[in-house]
Formats: C-alpha cells, structure tokens, sequence
C-alpha cells in the first residue's frame, strides 16, 4: 500500500510537468555530512516551498535549530522525514522540484545501518547519485560502501559534494586531494562519470549560484550540474522489449497485452516475439486511452494487440523478433542481503524480476565483496546489508538481460515465502551456460509403471521432530509394519545418512539446509522408483520442510510431526546429547542453542507424551491405509 502512495505521487508529478526532462538522483552521505541541509537548500532555493512552509520553518528554526536566526534547512528536511514516517513509504523519500531547465525527483535516502536496502531502493532508478562528503574529514568508510552500492547499481554519474568548505577556509589543496582520492576510488569501481564540486549547503556556497568564497574553482554550482549533466538514455535505440502487465480482455473480440516499453521502439507491423514461449506474431495496433499510436518508444505504457492469437500472460515478455533477449533459469548474479535472517544457500525463496515471480535459490556463494575494499570473502552465507556473488537456480526460465545491458531485464529481487519480505535485491550478470547444455531425458518406464509392478501407490512419509523425539523408533515400527503388509520400502534416517552421503555436512544452519535438501532429493527419486520412502530427520526448518513438499506430487508427501516437548526430550536423552549440549560441548544443538520450528498443519500429529510408540506406528500405517484407498490416490 505504502509503495503504492509513493508510486501514485510519482506519477502525478511527472504528468504535472511532462514537457521538461527529468533527472532522477539519489543523495548518499553519512548522518553529519549536512545530506538534509543539502537538499533543504535545494528546495528551499529553488523555491518549490509554500509560504506557510517557509513561515513555519522560520518558527521552527528559531525554536529548535542550531543556526541561531537563520534557517535551519536540516529542520526542514526532518519535518518531511516524520511526515514519511506516517507513512508515504518506508525506505526511501522522494522528493520533487524543477527549474527553468529540469524537473527532478530526488530519493532521499536514510544514511543509517540499513543503508544497503534503503540504496537499492533509491538508486535502482537513479541516474545521478550526489555522494556527499565532509572537508574535513574527506572519504569514510560510508563514502566507500555507498558508491560500491552506487556502482553495482548502474549509476554513471556521481556528483561529489565536497561539504562544508568554510569550515576548512574554503581551501583548494583540501579539496583537490579529496577530489583526487575520490576520482581514484571511482575508477576502480568503474563510475565513469565524476564532477567534484566544493560547497557549503549550510551558507549556499556553490549550492545555486557559484560563490564568491572559492575564486580557484571554475566548475558549476551543484544545481547547475544537476541541470546540465547528460544522462545518456540509449533505451530508446535498443531493441523493443515490453514485459506484460496485464492481459487485457474487455471481451471475446479483443485481447490486448498492457505494459511499459522498458527500451527500444514498436510501431503496428512489427515482428515480436512473446518469451519465454517463443511463439511469433506481428503487432497490429498500439492502444492508448487517447486513441491508437503509430508508434510507441521505451517509457510509455501502450496495450499491444497481436496479429495472431497467441497466449501471452503477466510476466511474459514481448520482444522484437530479429532481436530476442536470452532466456534462462540459471545465473551468475550479485546479491544484497537485507534480510535479518541470514540467505543460505539451498533454501527456497520467491524471485521477482520485471513482472514475474518464480521459485529460486542460491546454490552457491562464489564469494562476499568487502564492500570497503571490494576484496572477495570466502562465505557460506550472507548476513544483512552483505553482497555476495553467487550462482542462482530458477524453478522456471526467466526473460533477462545482464543488468549492465538493461535494469529492467537484469534486476530482481528475493522475497521471503513464509514473511513476503523482500530479503534481497541483486543484478544478473550472465546466464550459467551448463544450464542451457542439459536436458531431460525422455525415460519409457515412468513412476506409475514401477507403482504398478510393485502394486502399490509410492507416497513420501516425513518424520520431524526434534533429536530424541522417537522419530527413528516410529519410522522403523512403521516400516516392519508395511514390510509384513508386502509393502516395498527404504526408511532414510538422518544418523545413518550423515555416514554417507552426507558425511561432509555439519550443524550449522547452511549444512542443515543442504542436508534436507539431498534427502529430500534422494526421497523424491525412491518414490520415483515406486517406493514408500520414510523419512526421518530432524529437519528443524519450516522453509526446507516446505521445499521438500514441492518436489512431490500433490497428495505424496505427508508431513508427521513427532511431537516431544523438549523436557521431556531431554530427559530421555538417550544418546547423552542434551547433557553435552547443556555443557558446552556441542554447539549448534537443536532445541538448545538452534532453533526448532514446529509445523503448523502437518497431515500427521503423533504425541508421544500421550501414545506408546507401537500405537502411534499403527495410527500412521492405518492413515497410510486410508490415504491410499482415497479416491484420486
Ligand atoms: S538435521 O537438523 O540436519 O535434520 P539430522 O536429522 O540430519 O539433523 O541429524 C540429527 C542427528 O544428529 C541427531 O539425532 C543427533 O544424533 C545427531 N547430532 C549431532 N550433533 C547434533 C546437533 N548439534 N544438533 C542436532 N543433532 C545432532
């Protein structure tokens, strides 16, 4: 909802001044480096303040500012920020003014911890970033982490706003050395664009107008800059690519494909192909409210219709056919962890890119950048605000570009499936070419031939619970059981496994969800060789229990939930684990110091406080009984 406010006052500014150019930027300084001083200068003198604003700032200011008489912008800029909070949106403020020469929306973005999700935001869209820097205390380690992010994000314009040059004499030999030291820092993160400007955004030197305190610089002001820098849009020369929105079908005559033109140019007669499927046609009409279109370039928002009836749905892309972007499910790409739960590799989450959502994990951290000093870090997951290189699966091909190419095809981000919080945001870099070198192979005798020789329907039963609960004891009752029944079984047990094929996985939360993950795969190809696969392991995640649920068909996989409350698991202890656990001798132990997540709707709740373990194995072989028998079984 709040993203929605944000993106409606958007809208209504840039329809209110449509005929100047626009220049998104993003301001990054760390909290003393006068960042809403700067932009309170910015609005206030280029007078985008009402009247009673004014008088009220003037009020506040001698109330409440530190600049005696004179205004406090920084008041100003804070007012707005409590005004945000109340909701507008939460990450990041835009903020809108315009000259004789420009409009500009300006994000504004708090400088605190969480800078690296507050940036994304904010610089994903930004053309410009002013990085703002203190005279007197020149580049921080702030300056370094934010034009890292500034980088990574496709800003090539950096505007350096050198602060607070009267509180060092407005002396040049200051200024060039932070000018050289930040031009160097550039280069090596490839921003290819810098302009160094001295100024004071508290007294308005080289804010507006070029002041006469620095006679030896001969650049612009910072508004000037920000009027004349030359943002190279190529989007419209690129090739015509339109992911669709929505389909639009008032009626049986009419189906049209709505979207926004994210680069190149369409006109009616067009060959376009739709991806990832690949069909092609040929555009017949550019709909628009204000009636059909000759001709429509990147940027506008048009409903296409096809020459021919073919299926397009939201998330597809419509592309120019000479010219098709790629199509993969499988990546090199750069991650932003934003998440307060570490990204681990192996676990399911949600990928957004353009206006398709798909299942995706991370199967590999390559390595972590150092963001201070962009040295790679070995890592085995990301913790908050931490960039890694990794290698990306996908459920389901995606239409991409790399992000250097187009932001709008190579950007996305990560969402939590049990929270829907977005946990990422992250740039593809290239498609793994291993992925477009396999395929499957066409196999004659199929799962339901091996059920059927075996007369039996192959189901997955999923023992969790936590170390001690009975889950071993109960799948091995119940497995004797189906053996006596002339049933075809394998129980895989997390002890046995963790010899094997798992023997160089440990306890840490990563190892855990990798462990799952290889059973859950090995219990997926057992019932596809037509067997009851038993499955017992602690398996304390709820995301990893979930991802191996959807390797299965719907019906298969059957959730038991060994329910022993950890007193009581602890005082069983039969291997003596707690009592290690309790001193010290164990790290990582479920229940103790790693958490378990109990399920919340498992098809099978045994309480062993309340059942022997003989009675609670009949109660899972009779549903077993019973779920096969059910029709559509
Ligand atoms: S899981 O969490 O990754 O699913 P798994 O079921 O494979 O665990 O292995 C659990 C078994 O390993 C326990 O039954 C116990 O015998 C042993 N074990 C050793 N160290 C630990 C630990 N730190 N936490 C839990 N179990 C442990």
């Amino acid at each position: 909802m709040r993203m929605e406010a944000a993106d409606a006052q958007v809208a209504a500014y840039l329809r209110q001044h449509e005929t100047k150019g626009l220049l998104r930027f993003i301001t990054c300084g760390s909290v003393d480096d006068g960042k809403s001083t700067l932009i309170g200068r910015l609005l206030h003198d280029t007078r985008q303040l009402m009247d009673d604003q004014l008088d009220a700032l003037a009020a506040d200011s001698r109330r409440h500012g530190t600049q005696g008489e004179a205004i406090d912008f920084a008041l100003l800029v804070d007012g707005l920020q409590a005004e945000r909070e109340q909701g507008i949106t939460i990450d990041v403020a835009y903020r809108f003014f315009d000259t004789e020469r420009r409009k500009f929306i300006v994000a504004d973005c708090p400088g605190h911890e969480q800078y690296t999700r507050n940036m994304a935001t904010g610089a994903s869209t930004a053309d410009v970033a002013v990085v703002l820097v203190d005279a007197r205390k020149g580049l921080l380690t702030q300056t370094r982490r934010h034009s890292y992010i500034v980088s990574l994000l496709g800003i090539r314009h950096v505007l350096l706003a050198v602060n607070k040059m009267d509180l060092v004499d407005f002396n040049q030999a200051v200024f060039d050395a932070i000018a050289a030291d930040y031009r160097a820092l550039a280069s090596q993160l490839g921003i290819p664009h810098v302009q160094c400007i001295p100024l004071s955004a508290l007294r308005g030197d080289n804010m507006v107008e070029r002041s006469a305190a620095m006679p030896w610089y001969g650049g612009p002001a910072l508004l000037e800059a920000l009027e004349t820098v030359s943002v190279d849009r190529a989007d419209a020369q690129e090739a015509f690519r339109m992911p669709v929105q929505w389909v639009c079908r008032p009626h049986q005559d009419f189906r049209g494909f709505a979207g926004t033109i994210v680069a190149g140019t369409v006109a009616p007669g067009d060959g376009v192909v739709v991806l990832p499927s690949g069909r092609r046609s040929t555009v017949a009409r550019i709909v628009t409210a204000g009636g059909d279109l000759p001709a429509a370039v990147a940027g506008q928002a048009v409903t296409l219709t096809l020459a021919d009836e073919i299926d397009a749905s939201r998330g597809d892309v419509i592309a120019a056919a000479a010219a098709p972007p790629e199509v993969s499910d499988q990546f090199a790409a750069h991650v932003l962890w934003m998440g307060d739960e570490p990204l681990l590799p192996g676990r399911p989450y949600l990928l957004k890119i353009g206006t398709r959502t798909v299942g995706a994990s991370v199967t590999e951290i390559k390595h972590k950048v150092d963001v201070n000093t962009q040295d790679e870090l070995a890592a085995k997951h990301l913790e908050l605000n931490e960039v890694g290189v990794c290698n990306l699966h996908l459920d389901q091909p995606v239409v991409f570009a790399p992000y250097v190419d187009s932001r709008a095809l190579g950007g996305f981000i990560l969402i939590d499936r049990q929270t829907n919080a977005t946990v990422a945001a992250g740039t593809l870099d290239f498609a793994l070419r291993r992925a477009a070198n396999i395929h499957w192979q066409h196999l004659d005798v199929d799962k339901a031939a091996r059920a059927a020789a075996k007369h039996q329907v192959p189901r997955c039963l999923w023992f969790t619970g936590l170390s001690g609960a009975g889950k071993s004891t109960i799948a091995n009752l119940v497995e004797k059981k189906l053996l006596a029944l002339g049933r075809h079984t394998y129980l895989l047990d997390g002890d046995n496994i963790r010899h094997g094929l798992n023997k160089d996985l440990g306890f840490t939360p990563e190892d855990r969800v990798e462990n799952i993950r290889r059973v859950a795969e090995v219990a997926k190809l057992m019932t596809d060789a037509g067997l009851i696969v038993l499955v017992s392991f602690i398996s304390p995640f709820r995301a990893e229990r979930e991802m191996a649920r959807s390797l299965f068909d719907p019906g298969e996989f059957l959730e038991v939930y060994v329910d022993t409350p950890l007193v009581e698991a602890e005082r069983r202890d039969v291997k003596g684990l707690y009592a290690k656990a309790r001193r010290g001798e164990l790290r990582n132990f479920t229940g103790i110091d790693s958490p378990y997540e109990a399920p919340v709707a498992p098809e099978l709740h045994l309480r062993t406080t309340e059942a022997d373990p003989v009675a609670l194995a009949d109660a899972v072989v009779a549903a077993l009984w019973l779920d096969m028998r059910a029709p559509g079984s």
